[in-house]
């Protein structure tokens, strides 16, 4: 592999990798325009409850007769499509692109979940996959074909389920034709008040809309006030307290809010 220098920056590139990405951005921008909304729902801080939240929400949306999608962005630890009960869903490559699997209570599903086999971990092949930074690279690039190829169709609300940590929402606001709506989850101890504060902060630094922090697992071991704290210092309302194992009028409430917000 022949790596250009600085000295040479200044040449036209000849791998096409520009003209590629313009275009890849220009299939986004088409593949997003039967989407109303797009909401990225991201932590700082892993296992608070993203992916559980997002898909909870998902499906009351979707029982008050919303058209609902949920991208799963998480491309190690993809969990959605099982969450939606549709993991066994294939995906239908057609003409026009990847068809989402449909899941509980209708919602659309696109995970890696679907694309792997049983138990794999997602793996590139290449002279340099076993590195850091070529794995950065073929996960962004991964990214990329995932919200270009699928055909979302009609939709109200699309989710956008993210890994915890920041740098998938960063591929995904520099993709986007416009920065997303975010919905931030925490659950109410300090530490965790401490890692989202960092990844909404950077997440507002990209351009991103706070739409609201959702507290999780409220009222079992874990105790602080995150939510609140959060919600007060970057203005953005507590969307909902959402207990451990909540009945659905909790999920039920919250779509309402989710609705009313974006
Ligand atoms: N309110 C809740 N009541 C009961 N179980 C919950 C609740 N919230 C989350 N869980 C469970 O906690 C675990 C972690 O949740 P989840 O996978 O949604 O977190 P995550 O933030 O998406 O994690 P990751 O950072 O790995 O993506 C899951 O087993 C989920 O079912
Ligand atoms: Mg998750």
């Amino acid at each position: 592999m022949r790596i250009r220098t600085y000295h040479e920056l200044t040449e036209p590139d000849r791998s096409g990798l520009a003209t590629q990405i313009v275009a890849q951005r220009r299939r986004v921008a088409q593949r997003l325009a039967g989407v109303a909304r797009l909401i990225a729902v991201m932590s700082g801080k892993g296992g608070v409850g993203k992916s559980y939240v997002t898909a909870h929400a998902a499906r009351a949306l979707a029982r008050v007769g919303r058209r609902v999608g949920v991208l799963d962005a998480d491309l190690n630890g993809p969990t959605a499509a099982r969450l939606l009960g549709a993991r066994d869903g294939r995906l239908a490559v057609r003409e026009d692109g990847v068809e989402p699997a449909v899941g509980a209570d209708g919602v659309r599903v696109v995970s890696m979940d679907q694309l792997l086999a049983d138990g794999h971990p997602l793996a590139f092949r290449g002279p340099e996959a076993e590195s850091f930074v070529w794995r950065g690279a073929a996960e962004a690039a991964a990214l990329r074909e995932f919200v270009a190829d699928v055909a979302w169709g009609a939709l109200d609300v699309l989710f956008v389920d993210l890994p915890p940590g920041l740098a998938r929402f960063q591929e995904l606001a520099e993709l986007l034709p416009a920065p997303p709506a975010v919905l931030t989850v925490t659950i109410p101890t300090a530490e965790s008040g401490d890692a989202v504060r960092r990844a909404l902060r950077a997440a507002l630094a990209c351009g991103a809309t706070p739409l609201g922090i959702v507290e999780n697992m409220v009222g079992g071991a874990f105790v602080g006030e995150a939510g609140d704290t959060l919600a007060r210092e970057f203005g953005t309302p507590l969307l909902a307290r959402v207990p451990w194992h909540p009945t659905p009028d909790v999920w039920q409430q919250l779509a309402e809010t989710i609705w009313n917000a974006v």
